[in-house]
């Protein structure tokens, strides 16, 4: 029996919506949850939001929202992107839920009981955006590092955590659980803290200046840091202490986070564990920051990156692919989408996509759409060590793994890929289906061929979930059955001759930068708008268009128009419209319910492939990268737009 395994990510705090940071460690966590499926039985994934604090009050304030109405309203943006990632948590926790609040209470009044709480003033600088208090040796010219403010000074009575206590036990246990925290940089770092003195934390702040946290069960003037609350969701959401999620999953706890939280996460929460009297957790999982072409993302530069964004271009497995492949886990890594184009190309389309179409279109046409026999006799000669090859990689591909070493892992299968496209020019297929006489080398190799293909199917599923899926499909198999389960790819001559395959498709298709596409290279280097801007219109000419605020209520492929998606809309005229819209090579139905959109009202209705259209949708591109124009605040059907 394998051991369980739990995996979590940050919670993710609700004064900003989500972005590429996000979406990375929550993709990450995926992956590795995914991965571990292959080998075990129970799993459990936990993500969630963070949603008390001074900042988050503030947040709210800015958007004229109570606190409350504003928390749900962020926390629902990232509940609802995840599945768009095809994000597979088990459990979503709000710090905010009454259950993670009583045992936030019950953890406090445990340490408080233990004399590992005290009361004392204390005159400090305190940064208001950081919510804590820096020392002089932490400033940078006297200013936060982060918020280049110089901080104020603040004297106040508060409760203080007795961290110093438990220094040289974490010191020790470190050094004993060397992998503790990992990759090593981390681990070195966090002991460097440590070789200083460390502070006592404090863990409270007074009502008079912060409401909105969960009031110290000891002391009613009083509200919890938010450190201190967000930590202890790692074991509200299993039920601490008695739930049977906790005795399970506990043990085999595994962080994620990036550089940016390793303090709390690397010595406020163990030590908070021990005087809690929890068990440590068993790893943290520490890995770097994505810039955008190698600055910093922030709002002010502009260069914030937007997961669905990307996703409706070039495609969910391509984004979670290259966000995988391309960050060594520990360092720091830079997005830019010419690279994004450049793995697509070279790896997903050139490398795998040919692969698959390659032996497909081979197997099609040479032993009319079945699986070929396999003659044992002749097997080994021609199979040229590719069963050995095909358990090495999975090996490799699995340690890897297990030590987030994602690249590696897919560098593995990606060898093995090349391994297949190289055995396909040795052994020359089309060669020997000239030969009627070499009819049994001829099934040998493309069995092979096919069975090495049903192993990348399961190697790729951590990663690639629906390309995974598709494969097998087109593979014969039903996809059922957790195909991607680690006995499973390894019992090589799995697929059963005679199995039938269904007509097969382009895993990948070649993808171009929007603005270097190869018809543009022309254009580029002219000035001005491309196309050409349009002729003048008048006020009057603008006005006669109506343009209207509408819901999407429903989405729809229609039969044999693959370009196009029919939609029906609600533009508060008591009755839906139906409007049929070119988006389908960019969009999903599912991108676009619940959407607010932007409706050419007035427009002559028009039968789009039999179906009758009343109104246009406002989007940009040229059919192919499509971005549909959606209002960013909800905005009552039928408002005029002007
Ligand atoms: N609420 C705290 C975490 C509490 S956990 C008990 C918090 N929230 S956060 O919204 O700021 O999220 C920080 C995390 O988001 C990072 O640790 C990382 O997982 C992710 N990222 C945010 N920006 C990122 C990058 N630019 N690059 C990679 N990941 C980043 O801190």
């Amino acid at each position: 029996m394998t051991e369980p395994f739990y995996v979590t990510t940050p919670i993710y705090y609700v004064n900003a919506r989500p972005h590429l940071g996000h979406a990375y460690t929550t993709i990450a966590a995926d992956v590795i949850k995914r991965f571990y499926t292959m080998i075990t039985t129970e799993t459990f994934f936990l993500t969630g939001t963070d949603e008390h604090g001074d900042k988050i009050m503030r947040a709210a304030r800015a958007e004229g929202l109570s606190p409350r109405a504003y928390v749900d309203k962020i926390s629902d943006l990232f509940r609802q992107l995840w599945p768009q990632l095809n994000i597979s948590n088990d459990y979503f926790i709000r710090t905010t839920d009454p259950k993670h609040i009583a045992v936030v209470e019950k953890v406090l009044q445990k340490i408080y009981d233990k004399g590992d709480i005290y009361f004392s003033e204390y005159e400090g600088k305190y940064c208001f955006g950081c919510e804590r208090f820096y020392t002089e040796k932490e400033l940078v010219d006297g200013k936060c590092p982060d918020h280049q403010t110089e901080p104020e000074v603040i004297r106040e009575s508060n409760y203080f955590f007795k961290m110093s206590k438990y220094q040289q036990w974490w010191t020790d246990y470190i050094n004993r659980h060397p992998d503790v925290i990992r990759p090593e940089r981390y681990r070195n770092e966090v002991l460097a803290f440590l070789r200083e003195p460390l502070e006592d934390l404090c863990i409270s702040r007074p009502k008079s200046r912060i409401k909105w946290g969960i009031t110290l069960p000891f002391d009613q003037d009083y509200v919890t840091y938010v450190w201190f609350d967000a930590l202890i969701n790692y074991v509200s959401a299993l039920g601490y202490p008695d739930g049977g999620l906790f005795k399970k999953f506990w043990p085999v706890a595994q962080h994620i986070v990036a550089k940016d939280i390793l303090k709390p996460h690397g010595i406020y929460w163990p030590i908070m564990l021990k005087a809690a009297g929890i068990p440590i957790y068993r790893h943290l999982n520490v890995h770097g920051y994505w810039n955008v072409d190698n600055s910093k993302m922030s709002k002010s530069l502009g260069n914030v990156i937007e997961p669905l964004q990307l996703k409706n271009v070039y495609g969910l497995d391509a984004f979670r692919y290259f966000l995988t492949r391309d960050m060594v886990f520990g360092l720091d890594a830079s997005f830019n989408e010419e690279a994004l184009v450049n793995r697509i190309n070279s790896d997903l389309a050139n490398d795998l996509g040919n692969l698959f179409s390659r032996v497909l279109t081979m197997a099609h046409k040479y032993f009319q759409s079945t699986v070929p026999a396999i003659d044992s006799n002749i097997e080994e000669e021609l199979s040229l060590g590719l069963s050995q090859d095909a358990i090495q990689t999975i090996d490799a591909f699995a340690a890897n793994m297990e030590v987030f070493a994602f690249h590696k892992a897919l560098q593995a299968v990606w060898e093995f890929i090349n391994r297949l496209n190289k055995y396909i020019d040795v052994t020359a297929p089309w060669v020997l289906a000239k030969n009627k006489s070499s009819r049994k080398q001829l099934e040998v190799v493309i069995y092979n061929l096919l069975e090495g293909l049903r192993v990348i199917s399961g190697l790729i599923y951590p990663v690639m979930p629906d390309t995974a899926a598709s494969m097998q499909k087109h593979l014969g198999l039903d996809g059922k059955d957790e195909f991607y389960k680690m006995e499973k790819l390894k019992a090589w001559k799995s697929l059963l001759p005679g199995t039938r395959l269904p007509k097969t498709i382009a895993l990948f298709p070649r993808v171009e930068m929007p603005e270097m596409g190869e018809a543009n290279q022309g254009e580029r280097n002219k000035p001005g708008l491309n196309p050409p801007l349009g002729k003048e219109i008048t006020i009057d000419q603008f006005t006669a268009v109506d343009l209207r605020v509408a819901t999407v209520i429903k989405a729809e492929p229609i039969p044999r128009a693959k370009k196009l998606l029919k939609l029906e809309i609600d533009m508060g005229e008591g009755r839906h419209r139906t409007i049929v819209s070119g988006i389908a090579a960019s969009h999903s139905p599912a991108d676009l319910i619940g959407k607010q959109v932007i409706v050419v009202a007035n427009l002559k209705p028009a039968k789009l492939m039999g179906v009758l259209s009343e109104g246009m949708l406002l989007a940009a591109g040229d059919g192919k990268q499509t971005t549909v124009a959606v209002l960013d605040k909800k905005t009552a059907p039928g408002t005029k737009v002007s």
